[in-house]
């Protein structure tokens, strides 16, 4: 796919790897919608990406939002959709646990409400995460909802092709979904990623690279593309 003057939706596109992808995208020529709850936050955006509000657990609100824009070409969903329960199984409180599906259930909104407005030679993108895969010690909730993301695309792939449906998941990304700063921003992603193939944390760029790759790859559908600096062979 040619992205030059298609149309594309990023949801979580005013933050981190969906702010990326828009803007990769944009500069490739495409005419980009960065979707979030809050869309002030991606402050001055590059000509070609407008800004919309819109939460990805609300089916009314996204069904107008896909209805006004459609049709697109091009459907990303790198939204977060809520909080993410940390710590190992046995003592997780179960309720956190549950709302971690916050993510699945904004990417299966997105998906469902969205498909029938992209174009048939269009293409979806969802964002999962190593842990998928690869889970280490108090990871569960972000391993359980990243593997439920990859087996949901691997399902809907088949029934919405010739639409090109694929996961790309990342490693340890330097985002602002980390809160901490300075020192302690550093220290925790040097230790996040000491034992990596390639420790460091990757860029959101790094990552809007591979959105971006299936993309504009006409043959790849229905897998997933890791951008995690060796993690799964750490
Ligand atoms: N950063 C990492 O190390 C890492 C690693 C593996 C996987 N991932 C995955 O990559 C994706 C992007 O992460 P990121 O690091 O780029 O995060 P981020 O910088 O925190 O961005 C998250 C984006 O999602 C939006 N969002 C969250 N909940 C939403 C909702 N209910 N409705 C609409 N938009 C919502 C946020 O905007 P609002 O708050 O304004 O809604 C923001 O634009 C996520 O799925 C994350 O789980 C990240």
């Amino acid at each position: 796919m040619n992205v030059s003057g298609k149309k594309a939706l990023v949801f979580g596109g005013t933050s981190g790897i969906g702010f990326a992808a828009a803007k990769q995208l944009a500069a490739l020529g495409a005419s980009v919608v960065a979707i979030s709850r809050d869309p002030s936050r991606a402050g001055e955006v590059p000509k070609g990406v407008a800004l919309a509000a819109c939460d990805v657990l609300d089916r009314d609100a996204l069904t107008k939002l896909f209805k006004a824009h459609a049709p697109f070409d091009i459907l990303v969903s790198a939204a977060t959709g809520g909080t993410r329960a940390r710590g190992t199984f046995l003592e997780m409180d179960m309720e956190s646990y549950k709302a971690s599906f916050a993510k699945l259930w904004g990417y299966a909104n997105v998906l469902q409400l969205g498909t029938p407005h992209v174009t048939p030679n269009g293409t979806i993108v969802l964002v999962s995460g190593s842990p998928a895969r690869r889970s280490k010690p108090g990871q569960v909730a972000i391993a359980s909802v990243g593997g439920a993301v990859e087996a949901l695309v691997r399902a809907v792939a088949p029934e919405i092709t010739p639409r090109r449906l694929n996961v790309v998941s990342p490693g340890t990304i330097d985002t602002p979904m980390s809160s901490l700063t300075g020192a302690e921003r550093e220290e925790a992603y040097r230790k996040q990623t000491a034992k990596n193939l390639i420790p460091r944390a990757g860029t959101a760029d790094e990552v809007a690279q591979a959105i971006l790759f299936v993309i504009q790859n006409d043959f790849v559908t229905g897998t997933t593309v890791d951008v995690d600096g060796g993690w799964l062979l750490s």
